[in-house]
């Protein structure tokens, strides 16, 4: 499939923002994953052209991040951090109830909602664990219970409704889900809190 004519001036237009047109290739990557939900070999290829550079230099950038898909995936992805301060609050109980549900990292639920892509090291969330990445949002203090609600209800989860994987994170939205107080003012941490990953 072509390169479309507004991918084609969105990348042009991050090239020329910079003074060494590979600078924009992490951008282009992003463009290119919002637009189309993935990132194929064809478009390694695209931006490389755009760029000035070779495909296999695009390649060697979006296979280094996790953050870049490289295959279709549903309309959501989950990404479980099972590091230390997660993996003590019961993050493996979370991975099994994933795999029970969906199947290996990597499977796409039945209906092409959900993508359970993979376990992370740390998502910078190591106090509020068992932490999850939701699109581009943190689900945190999770149980392996609340997998069932987040699969059926994923809309719950998500600061605003409707909002899929190729949407821009929202950086205000962490302050619209500031973490409760108690009686005596220190916080608390809430089940299912969310907010605005920061990767
Ligand atoms: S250890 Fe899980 S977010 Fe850091």
């Amino acid at each position: 499939m072509a390169l479309t004519d507004s991918l084609r001036s969105t990348i042009t237009a991050l090239r020329d923002r910079y003074p060494q047109p590979r600078s924009a290739v992490i951008p282009a990557l992003w463009a290119v994953q919002e637009a189309e939900g993935y990132i194929s070999a064809e478009r390694f290829a695209d931006i490389a052209d755009l760029l000035s550079i070779t495909p296999s230099e695009v390649e060697s950038v979006a296979t280094f991040y996790s953050m870049f898909a490289l295959k279709p995936r549903g309309r959501h992805f989950l990404l479980v951090c099972t590091n230390v301060s997660c993996a003590l609050r019961g993050s493996d109980g979370v991975v099994e109830r994933l795999e029970s549900r969906i199947g290996p990292s990597g499977s796409t639920s039945a209906d092409g909602t959900m993508t359970w892509e993979q376990t992370v090291e740390c998502l910078g969330a190591c106090g509020y664990g068992p932490a999850m990445q939701l699109d581009h949002h943190f689900v945190e203090n999770l149980t392996a219970e609340e997998i069932d609600d987040l699969l059926e209800h994923t809309e719950k989860y998500l600061p605003s409704h409707g909002e899929a994987h190729h949407g821009a994170a929202d950086a205000h939205e962490a302050h619209a889900h500031a973490e409760p107080t108690s009686e005596n003012g220190e916080s608390e941490p809430r089940k299912g809190r969310r907010r605005s990953a920061k990767r």
